[in-house]
């Protein structure tokens, strides 16, 4: 089983409990898609818990804590204090470390014909998918393109898995719909599993999700 999280978002309480219900469930690997720090206080220590898990994937915020933004008006104090807070927190080696595990983070991973991103298939880093994205057949034909059969993204922080009905039709299921598992058989598949540190779809619980190879589970931990 694979626990599949991201947009942690500097959340150290979510990420703490999401790891609790991890230790659970009889999870080999843990894929974090990324934004690791972000807007929440506790940035560093998430960074130091995330280091330990299998996989972990650039997202943009953390892209920005490296490189500077490129919207330099939205939350750039927020970066700034991050960055602040990268270069105070723990011995100069610690600082080091974690500020090579940063630069060393690729923004998509493999896993055979599952692909794994902070945002989109066709733009790793920066695109977001949103549910009403469905009705955009332009936008996701062009998404759905650009991978084989499974892509678990993050970023928008509303879970559910897209669908593609068919070459021109994609529906969006919430997870509420899925609540026994949702089986991957049969169409190409975007999921969306949420955020640990900061959740937009109304249910402030932290979410992730579960992967065995044939279902998707969505979990939110209180
Ligand atoms: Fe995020």
């Amino acid at each position: 089983m694979k626990a599949i999280l991201g947009d942690i978002d500097g959340n150290l309480e979510a990420l703490k409990a999401v790891l609790a219900d991890i230790e659970r469930q009889g999870v080999d690997s843990v894929c974090n898609l990324g934004d690791t720090l972000g807007y929440g206080p506790n940035p560093v220590e998430c960074l130091d818990l995330a280091m330990r898990m299998s996989v972990v994937l650039l997202g943009a915020f953390d892209h920005a804590v490296l490189f500077g933004s490129e919207s330099p008006r939205s939350g750039e104090d927020h970066l700034l204090w991050t960055q602040t807070q990268l270069e105070t927190i723990g011995e100069p080696a610690d600082q080091q470390r974690r500020r090579a595990f940063l630069s060393g983070l690729s923004s998509l991973h493999r896993d055979g014909n599952i692909l794994c991103v902070h945002g989109s298939p066709r733009d790793p880093l920066r695109e977001y998918v949103f549910p009403e994205d469905v009705y955009n057949l332009r936008k996701m034909s062009q998404i759905g393109a650009a991978f084989d059969r499974l892509c678990f993204v993050g970023k928008t922080h509303i879970p559910g898995v897209f669908i593609e009905r068919s070459p021109d039709g994609w529906e969006f299921v919430q997870p509420e719909e899925c609540d026994q598992g949702f089986h991957v058989v049969g169409h190409k598949l975007i999921c969306n599993v949420g955020s640990v540190g900061q959740p937009r779809d109304g249910d402030p619980r932290p979410c992730y999700a579960l992967f065995d190879g044939e279902r998707i589970w969505f979990r939110r931990v209180d």
